[in-house]
């Protein structure tokens, strides 16, 4: 049998840095575990439009169409900022999001015991937390039509629609829900049925699936500015929370500084089953291009390795493998590392983007 195939696309600003670290990472496992993937790199985003003029080339789309997962750093920043929508880094992103059909976004917050202290919130608010947001990806109003911006009456109207079919609601409330069964058994669906009709439907569909299928999951809905409150509150109330694109977008960054910083958390967006019964999928950090510290070597790669833990799981069903990787993880941080986003008063000093990704290769040698 072939090796599975990864394609790998850096993109912009810290992306490439910390994608850097994962392919040591994924060497490792090669190496010392016989886990071999068949790995290509390709732009996205900025540097593909630097060189062609695109943020996403038709070549590269069909490239992560072929493979059995894409691992992306991250896109965007300050230079592309003037470019026309059409060509911005990020439309690169949405369109292998879009067109891999990826409508579940896996983000999972869970707070390592070592960086209790390094949450905005107080420690026994957020220690031991362990949650997963189920973000639907490919819809909603990020992708809704009519948008645009248009002349109405003398002026300049600019239009995005939210909208969501209940085939879109059905299918990632059956992913949140099949999660939930592996976990605490709970989902908290997150919507506006107050004031949006869109969320009136999702609210439904939602109940319908669980009360035709799900039975054993306790399900509970909540309006998503009441949900971003109870997470600050207490965010240890949820197991599972399922919610829509743009909800999911700002909660998901809200949950990250739970866990202390952007540069910890991983995400997978998982689609329908390919041929070979593994999940159409990409793996990438929540967090951005990071320009304010790009080029300097203080970028946390922890998202980032985390985020190809998620593949050994999901897409290679290497589970002890990503467990392996994740305890390493955990390891580093419990014996004072920390890259300067992480710096606080326990800190043996910050490391770089190197230096951190070197302590977590030793912990793997000695996990063998
Ligand atoms: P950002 O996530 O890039 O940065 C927000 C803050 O978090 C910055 O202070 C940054 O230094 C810090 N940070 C982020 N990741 C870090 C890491 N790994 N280690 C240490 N610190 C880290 O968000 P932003 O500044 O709002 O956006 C910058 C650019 O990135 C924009 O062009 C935006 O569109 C793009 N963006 C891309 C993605 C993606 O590729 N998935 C996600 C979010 C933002
Ligand atoms: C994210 C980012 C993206 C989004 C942008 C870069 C398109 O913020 O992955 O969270 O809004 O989905
Ligand atoms: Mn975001």
């Amino acid at each position: 049998m072939s090796n599975p195939s990864l394609l790998i696309l850096p993109g912009d600003g810290i992306g490439p840095e910390v994608m850097a670290e994962v392919r040591r990472i994924i060497d490792w496992f090669g190496a010392r575990r016989g886990l071999t993937f068949d790995v290509s790199e390709d732009l996205v985003g900025g540097a593909a439009y630097d060189r062609h003029g695109t943020p996403l080339h038709d070549d590269t789309m069909a490239r992560a169409q072929a493979v059995d997962a894409v691992l992306l750093g991250a896109v965007g920043g300050p230079r592309y900022d003037g470019l026309d929508f059409s060509v911005k880094p990020e439309r690169g992103l949405l369109r292998l999001r879009k067109e891999m059909d990826l409508f579940a976004n896996l983000r999972p917050a869970q707070c390592f015991d070592a960086l209790a202290d390094f949450s905005s919130l107080k420690r026994e608010v957020v220690a031991g937390l362990d949650i997963m947001i189920v973000r639907e990806l490919t819809s909603g109003i990020y992708f809704g039509e009519p948008r645009g911006i248009f002349e109405e009456g003398g002026e300049r109207v600019g239009i995005n629609t939210q909208r969501y079919t209940e085939r879109e609601i059905d299918r990632v409330a059956r992913a949140a829900f099949d999660l939930a069964r592996k976990r605490g058994g709970r989902v908290c669906s997150m919507e506006k049925a107050n004031v949006m009709e869109s969320g009136i439907l999702w609210r439904e569909v939602v109940q319908a699936v669980r009360d035709a299928d799900y039975t054993d999951i306790e399900l509970s809905h909540m309006y998503a500015d009441a949900g971003a409150m109870q997470l600050c509150r207490w965010p240890k109330q949820f197991d599972v929370i399922l919610t829509d694109n743009l909800f999911g977008d700002l909660l998901s960054d809200a949950a990250a500084m739970l866990t202390g910083s952007l540069g910890m958390l991983p995400s997978a967006s998982l689609g329908a089953p390919m041929a070979n019964g593994r999940p159409k999928a990409l793996y990438e950090p929540v967090h951005g291009s990071a320009p304010d510290i790009a080029g300097q070597g203080k970028a946390n790669p922890i998202a980032c390795i985390l985020s190809f833990a998620m593949a050994l799981r999901y897409s290679f069903d290497e589970g002890a493998e990503a467990d392996r990787l994740e305890a390493a993880v955990e390891q580093v941080l419990a014996e004072g590392l920390r890259t300067p986003d992480l710096l606080g008063e326990d800190g043996r000093g910050p490391v770089s983007t190197r230096g951190m990704a070197d302590a977590i290769l030793v912990a793997l040698d000695a996990s063998l």
